[in-house]
């Protein structure tokens, strides 16, 4: 087919290359001039492990541009992979997704074929049929599910393991109220062996929400008892091996530590909550999801002044910055309410992260970057913030160590402390 995503940053440029190298013709759209030279030069725009590989090897079949009209009038299918960043409220905010539907619009007006309107950005349920359907009818004059078709396409892909997740689905989830859209996508997807769940839009959209809320609310389940486990002396991951040997429960995300970060669980709750308020239900599981998400750096901190009573003037040591490894996005990262805090206690922080580093110096370029995992262990104490692979080669010997992610090596000679552990 050939198909075209709009919005070239991770779900976009991850699903269109995905898409080439299942055979598809891909016409990236981006608003931003420097995405579509990157790709036209076959590097990816987003840093995602073997993307720049799968870009270069296909990139016969890609193309990029930040001329909707053209990307459109030559392909049968759009995907909408644009942003949906939060509110300062928590609530969603709509803008790109809603100009990107007026530009569509504006070329379907002038198209004489059928064309598909796919949405894939994280957008709650009722809005393909509500503000994206109003804005492509406006703009076309045309009626959607009749003169085009409009569907709803959630992904499900996980920063550092996306190009498996996408060739690899647990299940793909369609959203359609038009045969046309139903059955272009179920051929699309036809090659897919996975189980594919064909059902209304809103609940697609809703499916999204629900599966991002339910492993956030694990994880901080996980803390939770994670917390009790430590105050009683009992090792937190040993308990959910046991526990996650129910077929009912399920081992996967009860990893505990300092939380969850990143551009999707605290955004998506955040917005799930600020939708049920909107609809007053009390959403009480859902924000002590978030309270218990926002407290756990802190107690990486307790513990740390158990052992450092006055940070005042104290040098400590953080090891990771992104939210988590294989990445360099520091997005709602735990690593931040730990500078934050020890900022505020008058500590100076000496960071180091593999990756993301650059990122992370745009929010506090006033602390001091490491030029190696080494160097962060002169520092009087250590904070483990990040899982990366790298650490378990460090030598902690006569470290006072606070681990918030479980680094095995961490424990070897040191004065060490796990946040669940
Ligand atoms: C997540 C979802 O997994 C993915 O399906 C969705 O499409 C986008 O959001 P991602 O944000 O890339 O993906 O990260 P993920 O690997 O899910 O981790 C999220 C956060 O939870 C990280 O900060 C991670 O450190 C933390 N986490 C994860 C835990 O603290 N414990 C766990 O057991 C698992």
């Amino acid at each position: 087919m050939r198909i075209s995503v709009l919005g070239c940053g991770y779900v976009g440029a991850v699903t269109g290359v995905c898409f080439a190298e299942l055979g598809h013709e891909v016409f990236f759209v981006d608003v931003d001039p420097a995405k579509v030279e990157a790709i036209n030069s076959a590097i990816s725009p987003i840093f995602e492990p073997g993307l720049d590989k799968l870009l270069a090897k296909n990139n016969a079949v890609i193309s990029a541009t930040t001329d909707i009209h053209q990307a459109i009038q030559e392909t049968e299918i759009t995907f909408v992979c644009v942003g949906t960043p939060s509110n300062s409220n928590g609530s969603i905010d709509l803008t790109y997704v809603q100009s990107a539907c007026q530009n569509i619009g504006q070329v379907l007006k002038q198209k004489d074929e059928m064309h598909i309107v796919v949405v894939k950005s994280t957008v709650l349920p009722g809005t393909t049929e509500g503000m994206v359907r109003q804005s492509l009818e406006e703009a076309s004059g045309k009626v959607a599910h009749v003169d085009f078709g409009l569907a709803s396409n959630p992904e499900f892909l996980r920063e550092g393991s996306a190009l498996a997740d996408f060739i690899s689905p647990d299940r793909i989830i369609i959203g359609t109220a038009d045969d046309y859209a139903h059955q272009t996508l179920g051929e699309l997807y036809s090659s897919f062996d996975c189980p594919k769940l064909c059902t209304t839009i809103p609940v697609a959209e809703m499916i999204k929400y629900v599966s991002n809320a339910f492993l956030a609310t694990k994880i901080s389940f996980a803390n939770e008892i994670g917390n009790i486990c430590k105050k009683m002396g009992i090792d937190t991951a040993e308990v959910f091996t046991g526990v996650g040997m129910d077929h009912r429960i399920n081992p996967a995300f009860f990893q505990s530590g300092i939380g969850f970060g990143g551009s999707c669980f605290p955004k998506d709750v955040r917005a799930l909550i600020a939708k049920a308020e909107e609809l007053d239900v009390d959403a009480r599981i859902l924000k002590d999801v978030s309270r218990v998400n926002e407290d756990q750096p802190l107690k990486m901190l307790d513990l740390l002044e158990r052992h450092v009573p006055d940070l005042e003037n104290k040098k400590i040591g953080l090891l990771g910055l992104a939210f988590k490894p294989n990445t360099d996005d520091v997005r709602d990262s735990r690593a931040t309410p730990l500078v934050k805090e020890l900022l505020r206690k008058g500590a100076t922080v000496l960071a180091y992260d593999p990756m993301a580093m650059g990122n992370f110096k745009r929010l506090y370029p006033q602390i001091e970057y490491a030029p190696s995992a080494d160097s962060v262990l002169e520092a009087d104490a250590i904070l483990i913030a990040t899982e990366w692979e790298d650490f378990e080669n460090l030598n902690y010997q006569n470290k006072i160590v606070i681990d918030g992610r479980r680094i095995k090596k961490a424990r070897e000679g040191s004065t060490y402390e796990g946040v669940c552990w």
